[in-house]
C-alpha cells in the first residue's frame, strides 16, 4: 500500500516490534549525492537513494536544468555536466516541502551564469531564507525574496562570487552546506566557523568527489574548485527515520528489533546518547564505514525510561529526532526538560507547538517554552491529532499509538512520503497495527 492524498493514519494499541528492518535511504546524504553528482564530471552512481518526495524534488530540479538522471528505483545514475554545465530553467524550480533543497541550491545557483527562481509548498513558502541570502549577498550574489525573507527566491545569474569568512550565527548544516556549495565557485577561499557541530555530510561527500576541504578546529575552509569527479556512493539508511523505530522498540514491552545499515555519523547521532541517558537499551553492531559515512546495525530492546534534562550540546546533533524523543519523554517516569531548541520552531511545522498540541489532545501534560518544552511522563490516552502537514510529527504520534490506551488517529499524513515512503508498510512489517483510514 502506498501513501494516498488526504491520508490519515489509525494506529491501534498493542503489537511488539521484532525482527530486522531496513528504513529508506538517508535524506540529507541523498540530496548531496544528487547535487554533487550533477555538477561533477562523469557519471555518479547512487545506491540506496531516498525515493522520497523531497529528494525527488531535488532530482527533478536538476533534470529541469539539463542533467540526465536515470532512476530505476534502486540505482540512480546521474550524468554529471561539470561545474559550469547546468542550463537555466524557464519557470520556477518547485522544491515542494524541502528546506534542504532550497537552501543548498540557493548557494549553488547563486554562482551560475543564468537566472533562477525557487518556490515550494505552503510550508516551505513560510520558512526563513535570509539566513542563507545574507551571507550569499556578502559573497556578491544577487538574490531577492519577499519582505518577510521567504520564498520565492529570485537569483540573478552571471555574478562572480568571492570567498568570505563567516561565523555561523545559528547551528545549521543547511546554511553551512549552502555556503560550501557557493564556495566551490567563489574566488579565493570560503571559510566557515562553526561553533556548534552540525551534520557534516557535505564536507565528507566533497572529499568523496575529490575536492578537499581543510578543517582546523571549528574552521572549515573551501577553496574554489577546478572540478569534481563523479563517483559511486552507497547511501545508508536514514538515522532520522530509524529514530521512530528506536523509540517504538524502546517503549513497547517485549520488543527486540534490529535496524540494519543505519548511518550513525557522530554529527547526527546524539539521540542515542539522549535515549541511553533516559535508560534505553540500544547497542550498535557491525560498525563500519561506507562511502565515507559511519554505518551500523542498531539493536534495540524495550526498557523503562526516566525523564532527564536533555543536554543542550545534543540539540544540533539530534535536531530532526525531537518529535520521536519527545514521545519517549512522554512515556518516561518523571519530568523531561528540553532547552536550547528554538530552531524546532522553524522546521516543516513549529515542532514545539505541533508536539504540544498533540500531547494536549492525547492526555500528556506538557508546557512549551520559547526554546523547548517541559514534559511530565504519563500515559497516552489516544485520540485524534493533527500532524500540521509535518512528516515527523505524524510518525512520532504513530509510535505513541502503539502504547496508547485507545487508538490514535492522525490527520494530514501525506507528507510522510517526503522522507519515508512506505512507512505504513514497514511499520506493519515491524509489528505496528497501523492503517490508512
Ligand atoms: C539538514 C539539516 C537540518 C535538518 C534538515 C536536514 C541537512 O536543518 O533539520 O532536516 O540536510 O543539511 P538545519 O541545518 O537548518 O538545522
Amino acid at each position: 500500500m502506498s501513501s494516498k492524498r488526504g491520508s490519515r493514519f489509525r494506529i491501534k494499541p498493542g503489537g511488539v516490534l521484532s525482527g530486522r528492518v531496513t528504513v529508506p535511504g538517508d535524506k540529507s546524504i541523498s540530496h548531496r549525492a544528487m547535487m554533487l553528482g550533477a555538477i561533477a564530471e562523469g557519471e555518479t552512481k547512487i545506491h540506496g537513494f531516498l525515493q522520497g518526495e523531497d529528494t525527488l524534488a531535488t532530482a527533478k530540479a536538476f533534470q529541469q536544468m539539463g542533467v540526465e538522471i536515470v532512476n530505476d528505483g534502486k540505482l540512480v545514475r546521474v550524468k554529471g555536466v561539470g561545474l559550469h554545465g547546468l542550463n537555466g530553467h524557464t519557470g520556477a524550480l518547485d522544491l515542494g516541502n524541502s528546506g534542504t533543497s532550497v537552501r543548498l541550491m540557493t548557494g549553488l545557483l547563486s554562482a551560475q551564469s543564468f537566472n533562477s527562481e525557487l518556490i515550494g509548498d505552503k510550508s516551505l513558502m513560510t520558512r526563513p531564507m535570509l539566513r542563507v541570502i545574507k551571507p550569499l549577498r556578502s559573497m556578491n550574489a544577487e538574490i531577492d525574496c519577499t519582505d518577510k525573507g521567504t520564498l520565492p527566491i529570485k537569483i540573478t545569474g552571471g555574478r562572480q562570487l568571492h570567498g568570505i569568512e563567516y561565523e555561523l550565527p545559528i547551528a545549521s548544516a543547511q546554511l553551512k552546506s549552502c555556503l560550501l556549495l557557493a564556495g566551490l565557485y567563489a574566488e579565493g577561499t570560503t571559510t566557515i566557523i562553526e561553533n556548534e557541530p552540525t551534520r557534516d555530510h557535505t564536507e565528507r561527500m566533497l572529499n568523496t568527489f575529490t575536492h578537499q576541504l581543510r578543517r582546523e578546529g571549528s574552521r572549515i575552509a573551501c577553496d574554489k574548485a577546478d572540478k569534481l569527479i563523479g563517483t559511486e556512493i552507497i547511501i545508508p539508511a536514514d538515522f532520522s527515520s530509524a529514530a521512530f523505530f528506536i523509540v517504538a522498540a524502546t517503549l513497547v514491552p517485549g520488543s527486540d528489533l534490529i535496524l540494519e545499515n543505519v548511518g550513525v555519523n557522530p554529527t547526527r547521532n546524539a539521540m542515542l546518547k539522549v535515549m541511553k541517558m533516559m535508560g534505553a537499551d540500544i547497542t550498535l553492531e557491525n560498525e563500519r564505514v561506507q562511502s565515507g559515512e559511519p554505518v551500523a546495525d542498531i539493536h534495540i530492546k524495550s526498557s523503562e525510561l526516566s525523564g532527564i534534562a536533555i543536554p543542550e550540546d545534543c540539540v544540533s546533533i539530534a535536531i530532526d529526532e525531537f518529535p520521536a524523543i519527545l514521545v519517549a519523554a512522554a512515556c518516561a517516569k518523571g519530568e523531561t526538560r528540553l532547552t536550547g531548541a528554538a530552531e524546532l520552531r522553524v522546521k516543516e511545522s513549529d515542532r514545539i507547538q505541533s508536539m504540544l498540541d498533540g500531547f494536549m489532545a492525547t492526555g500528556i501534560e506538557a508546557e512549551a517554552t520559547e526554546d523547548g518544552m517541559v514534559i511530565q511522563g504519563g500515559q497516552f490516552d489516544g485520540g485524534e491529532i493533527n500532524s500540521h502537514g509535518d512528516h515527523r510529527i505524524a510518525m512520532a504520534f504513530a509510535v505513541a499509538g502503539m502504547i496508547s490506551a485507545e487508538s490514535m488517529l492522525i490527520n494530514d499524513c501525506d507528507n510522510v512520503s517526503t522522507s519515508f515512503p512506505g512507512f505504513v508498510d514497514l511499520a506493519r512489517q515491524a509489528g505496528m497495527d497501523i492503517d490508512y483510514v
